[in-house]
């Protein structure tokens, strides 16, 4: 029997691109569907991606999910259909589209195997995520109705997290990269993730479809290597980079209490790291030697987590910011209460603070600040019980420690605050005059 053809529908997305080429490294005759100019817009990285693939061998089919006969024309060609269409709040969500192309993959009645947008936890398990990322694991579950109900032959690929969502920020919320000062430990950071690199499950993923012991069932990605704590991760960048990060903890209350702020994209990532890093999903999950990709393709060499952290290694000493805090001595300069009283506080200036949620803001721990300070933790001295964004222009208590590296900050005179200073979470720093 010959190879299955394959059609990758949001093949230009984040993991579709890489599972075109996987299809194609594994000698599959592959389609990739091509959408309109008026839905590509001047999306010029997506015709790139189009171009490039096309020179890499596979064919592209014109198709939209806003015209039905399209999509039953373009699944007539192939034997598998493979969508990745977006399911990550943050950038996109259009995971309920596939029920236009279950329609057509029933009406066009030839297609061997359907492997849906799916290459996360695995929805069946996550019927107690929390809201409102839950709504990701509910749209998947409608998907996986209508593929059942329509009798279309399946496999639903379970990854997990995937690496750079995850990995890339040690596992803290809202980060991609991974720090060289401190680190945001969720709860006691002992609680199991598991970590996949996104090529590695589009290898497996294309393993899957020619594959008997796979038909209609659940595969889980599981690399054993890669099921490790929050802390464990942390421990493996600190060997690559040779430092231990100084590590402030976040309590599921105050990480919590920080989602009023967010859009609802962000709310739905937050409800995620809820999920696995506070409430352990995956730590407790069993699977059987027979439904987990490691296992069936022994061939595969996965990439594990020490070799996926080592590419940010470079990475992130290039872009390290180098900025120094300019001119201390024109600016005001107000005490603060400081727990313990520090001898180092003068060195520290007047903060004016935009009302910005209850304490702690954790982002702001470890943050190198001026003369070498370096900023531990902000408290508002009212703390309890107070309105999030309706907090009085009051005393802050800021935790202050001598550091041996000199400041280095990305954004001016803004203190880096959780989870990220884009959302003007920040508190502007107005001086650093000394006033001793
Ligand atoms: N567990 C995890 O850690 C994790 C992390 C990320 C993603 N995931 C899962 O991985 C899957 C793929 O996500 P992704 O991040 O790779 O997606 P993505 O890059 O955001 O988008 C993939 C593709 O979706 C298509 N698309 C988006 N909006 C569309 C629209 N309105 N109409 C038609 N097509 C549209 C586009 O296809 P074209 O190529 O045709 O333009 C796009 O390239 C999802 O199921 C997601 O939940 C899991």
């Amino acid at each position: 029997m010959g190879k299955s053809k394959v059609l990758i529908i949001g093949g230009t997305g984040y993991m579709g691109k890489r599972l075109v080429k996987a299809s194609l490294a594994q000698g599959h005759e592959t389609y990739v569907m091509q959408r309109p100019d008026t839905e590509i817009g001047v999306d010029i990285d997506k015709v790139e991606t189009l171009i490039s693939f096309k020179k890499q061998g596979a064919h592209l089919v014109p198709a939209s999910f806003e015209d039905y006969k399209s999509l039953v024309e373009a699944v007539k060609l192939v034997d598998i259909v493979i969508c990745a269409v977006s399911g990550v709040h943050i950038r996109s969500h259009s995971i309920l589209l596939q029920l236009k192309l279950v329609e057509a993959i029933k009406e066009a009645g030839n297609v061997k195997r359907y492997i849906p947008s799916e290459f996360g936890m695995d929805a069946e398990k996550m019927k107690n995520a929390m809201e409102p990322g839950k709504v990701t694991f509910d749209d998947k579950m409608v998907v996986r109705k209508a593929i059942e109900e329509a009798g279309i032959p399946f496999t639903y690929v379970s990854a997990n997290c995937i690496a750079a969502y995850w990995l890339g920020g040690l596992c803290q919320f809202g980060k991609i990269l991974p720090p060289r000062d401190h680190v945001i430990i969720h709860g006691d950071g002992n609680l199991k993730g598991i970590y996949v690199n996104e090529d590695d499950i589009a290898t497996y993923t294309i393993k899957t479809i020619d594959d008997p012991r796979t038909l209609n069932k659940t595969i889980y990605i599981c690399p054993p290597e890669n099921i490790l704590s929050q802390r464990e991760v942390v421990q493996k960048w600190e060997k690559l980079i040779g430092k231990e990060l100084h590590k402030i903890t976040l309590s599921k209350d105050d990480f919590l209490a920080s989602k009023k702020a967010l859009d609802f994209g962000q709310q739905v990532g937050l409800s995620h790291y809820h999920d696995i890093l506070y409430e352990g999903f995956l730590t407790s999950l069993k699977i059987g030697d027979e439904d987990e990709a490691s296992k069936l393709y022994p061939e595969v060499k996965y990439t594990t987590v020490e070799e996926y952290l080592e590419q940010y290694n470079t990475l992130t000493s290039l872009i390290r910011p180098s900025f120094s805090f300019p001119n201390h001595t024109d600016r005001q300069c107000k005490i603060f209460n400081t727990t313990p009283a520090s001898p180092l506080l003068p060195e520290i200036a007047s903060v004016t603070q935009t009302p910005i949620g209850r304490y702690p803001f954790p982002g702001a721990g470890g943050t190198k600040f001026s003369r070498g300070l370096t900023i531990h933790s902000i408290y508002y001295s009212d703390t309890p019980a107070t309105n999030q964004m309706d907090l009085p222009s009051s005393e802050v208590i800021i935790h202050v420690s001598e550091s041996k590296t000199n400041f280095l900050h990305p954004c001016s005179d803004q203190l880096l605050l959780f989870p990220d200073w884009r959302r003007r979470t920040a508190c502007t720093v107005q001086g650093t005059q000394s006033c001793k």
